[in-house]
């Protein structure tokens, strides 16, 4: 018999953890290191601009937007320690309800998920009437509108956003997987204590939707360490809690990349405009690998293997919808929910080669923040592109053409990967995006049908990004 000697079976076991131990360790403090050197270049670029303010409007208007919306950093500043006890509630309200809105059962007959939707709502409406102090929310609010900030600070106000933005996106649907019962409401009243806090909100960031936004629910969602807050499903599977996480990250990550680009881009247009074109050109150039590396966020992390197909229309992309409004003048005014095209590095890009914009002034106004649309205007009115004469500085025009075929394989990539996601089957719902709302009626023919305007639209800006 062979006889086999396993004496030196523990110890190598004990090296091997120890090794990858101390791989990891050197792993976590070289990342900690890149992020650290990164920090120093943006703050080193953010100082070299700050020593240009006053000299080009497209300075002014970048940092007005980091130093007000970021509160001083990008992505933006969000506090969620030391509220003003007054706002407080509406974050712990939040995480008391949540737990309840995301449901793993088979669909329910409609009048079980109305008399579900009423206990959630009638919930809700109990907790903010017994800790919101009215007065004291709107003094807050209204003194950080007036540009007071002794009592709350921009990043808390940050933070005010997203957490109101999501507990009204909660009260709107108050069941997750959206259904349909939920889906055939026009009008809903929200509890007032909703409404009174959205009103200065929006005021301050200059949007005109009853609905969240990319900013509010999804950018303003993450704390200077990465933490994303207000998650959507609590206690269900592993498969739907880390679609739900990889999928919201990919905007954060992207903005967090799209900092450098836009302070590159900035850059590139005053080198331009004050005749220094091989200070330009070499801004140009560097756009490109940065660029590349946002378009790779995407195309790595929308994958089946970590968004899964299966879960994300029932239980990632309903919440972000929204389809109700209200009747204004005998008109029912309807708001729609998030979109990608909310992302504010894809308008800029779009802006900076001077191509016309993707969503109409209405949306605009309704979902951009008033200092993003500043900013995307601000790139368009300088946009290299239009400056140049035919003929002329051939090497910046290169660069550009290069830097509009990468968005355009990213306008190609995004289009085919995003519809099988669309086209999961969801039974207990009409079709729907979260951005466009509702797109079936009596005339419509199928999934295919109801989808072939989205793919219309892709296909569309994927033709104009030349
Ligand atoms: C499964 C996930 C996704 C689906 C189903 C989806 C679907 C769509 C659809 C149908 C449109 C056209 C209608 C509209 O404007 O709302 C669109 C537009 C857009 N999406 Fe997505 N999307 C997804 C994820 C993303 C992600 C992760 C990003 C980027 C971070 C993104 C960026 C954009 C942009 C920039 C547009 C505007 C059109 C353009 O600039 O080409 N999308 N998306």
């Amino acid at each position: 018999m062979i006889e086999t000697n396993f004496a030196f079976v523990l110890p190598a076991a004990a090296l091997l953890c120890f090794l990858l131990r101390e791989v990891w360790k050197q792993h976590i403090h070289l990342q900690s290191l890149r992020s650290s050197a990164r920090e120093t270049c943006f703050r080193a670029r953010l100082d070299s601009l700050r020593s240009r303010r006053g000299q080009n409007e497209a300075v002014d208007v970048l940092l007005n937007l980091i130093e007000q919306d970021g509160a001083g950093q990008w992505p933006p500043l969000v506090v969620y320690d030391d509220w003003p006890s007054a706002l407080q509630p509406y974050k712990d309200i939040y995480h008391e309800v949540v737990p309840q809105l995301s449901s793993s059962s088979p669909l329910l007959d409609d009048d079980t998920l109305i008399a579900r939707r009423e206990s959630f709502r009638s919930h809700m409406r109990e907790l903010l009437k017994e800790r919101i102090d009215l007065l004291e929310v709107e003094r807050l609010l209204n003194a950080a509108e007036a540009g007071n900030w002794t009592s709350l600070r921009r990043e808390q106000l940050n933070g005010v956003y997203c957490a109101v933005a999501v507990l009204r996106h909660a009260y709107r649907w108050a069941t997750i997987p959206v259904v349909k019962v939920a889906q055939a409401e026009t009008v809903i009243d929200f509890p007032v204590e909703l409404d009174s806090a959205w009103a200065p909100l929006q005021r301050y960031f200059g949007c005109a939707a009853e609905s969240g936004n990319n900013t509010a629910n999804v950018l303003y969602n993450f704390t200077p360490d990465g933490n994303r807050v207000f998650k959507i499903n609590i206690g269900q599977s592993d498969e739907i809690v880390s679609s739900e996480e990889a999928f919201f990250r990919m905007f954060y990550d992207i903005e967090a990349l799209a900092r450098i680009v836009y302070i590159d881009m900035v850059a590139a247009i005053v080198a331009f405009e004050e005749n220094r074109k091989a200070d330009s050109l070499r801004r140009l150039q560097q756009l490109k690998p940065r660029l590349d590396k946002i378009y790779q966020i995407f195309y790595d992390g929308l994958v089946d293997a970590k968004v899964s197909r299966k879960v994300w229309l029932s239980y990632c992309q309903g919440f972000q919808g929204w389809g109700v409004g209200r009747v204004i003048d005998g008109r029912h005014v309807k708001y729609d929910g998030l979109s990608g095209n909310h992302v504010l590095i894809f308008q800029a890009i779009d802006a900076f080669f001077g191509m016309e914009r993707y969503l109409i002034d209405e949306n605009m106004i309704r979902y951009i923040p008033v200092r993003q649309r500043e900013f995307t205007s601000v790139l368009r009115r300088h946009s290299i592109r239009a400056q140049i004469e035919k003929g002329e500085y051939e090497e910046i025009r290169a660069e550009i053409s290069t830097l509009v075929q990468a968005m355009r394989v990213f306008r190609a990539t995004h289009r085919t990967r995003v519809i099988p996601y669309l086209k999961q089957p969801a039974p207990e719902r009409l079709i729907m995006t979260a951005g466009k709302s509702i797109l079936e009626n009596q005339d419509t023919n199928g999934l295919e049908d109801a989808l072939a305007p989205l793919n219309k639209m892709m296909t569309t800006r994927l033709q104009e990004t030349v």
